[in-house]
């Protein structure tokens, strides 16, 4: 197999956030990236309760960057779900982070360390042009490398909650296309919910044509808005 070129290059804000060259986006809240994906993703897809009602849950993601979702998601889960329930979680990267800006991106947050190591020690040194599968205990993590817009025909299982973090839809426009909206409905289980940082007029009209019941709350810190919604 041949190996993948790294096509992501980084600069640092302030030595600790990771922004893109190529989308010159952060990779998340230059406020508090960890507080942010709390607030967004985890509340916003209501998961504390839902970990707890269901005994197999999948969550699906657009961008797996540099897993600080999957971290935080991996750890409400682990302080939550009654033993027995599984979580399955599959993320789609099309621009993977070599483990070097992944273990400098996570140092930041002390109490994600624990997850991070269990991680960071499978995260491939080299990548193939093959999709990553990681087993940890009861969390099923696959990451479909690829472009989001092709690989997410390959989901088999309905996603219960979905986390909608591409970069900004004016920078990164190919991870909010009606047709990729669309086809994230379509994979969407029959009470399942999705959520997004983004509060784009545009976006949420794309959501609703869907056939989403789309919501605007208030965003996180001070961010008027974001957006969530149900099938
Ligand atoms: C805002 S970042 C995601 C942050 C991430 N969820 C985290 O926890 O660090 C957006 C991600 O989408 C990825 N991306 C951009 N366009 C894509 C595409 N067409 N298909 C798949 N991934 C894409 C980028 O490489 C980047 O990692």
């Amino acid at each position: 197999m041949n190996e993948i070129e790294l096509e992501n290059i980084l600069s640092w804000k302030e030595d600790v956030i990771p922004v893109s060259v190529r989308f010159d986006d952060p990779y998340y809240s230059m406020q508090d990236g960890l507080k942010e994906t709390i607030y967004v993703f985890l509340q916003g897809n209501r998961l504390s309760q839902r970990f707890v009602d269901n005994a197999v849950f999948h969550i699906a993601e657009l961008g797996f960057g540099t897993g600080l979702n999957f971290l935080a998601t991996l750890k409400l889960f682990n302080e939550v779900a009654p033993a027995n329930t599984k979580l399955t979680f599959s993320s789609f990267e099309l621009y993977l982070l070599s483990i070097h800006d992944m273990q400098k991106a996570l140092s930041h947050w002390p109490e994600l360390k624990s997850y991070a190591d269990l991680l960071l020690e499978k995260w491939p040194v080299k990548f193939e042009q093959k999709d990553i599968h990681i087993e940890l205990e009861r969390v099923s993590l696959t990451i479909y490398v690829g472009d989001a817009n092709q690989r997410v025909d390959d989901l088999s299982i309905p996603v219960d909650a979905w986390y909608l973090d591409g970069f900004s839809p004016a920078k990164n426009p190919e991870l909010w296309t009606q047709n990729l909206l669309n086809k994230v409905y379509e994979k969407t289980s029959s009470e399942g919910s999705f959520s997004t940082y983004s509060a784009a007029g545009w976006v949420r009209e794309r959501l609703g044509q869907a056939g989403f019941n789309v919501e605007r709350i208030k965003g996180f810190a001070h961010k008027k808005h974001m957006t969530i919604g149900e099938k």
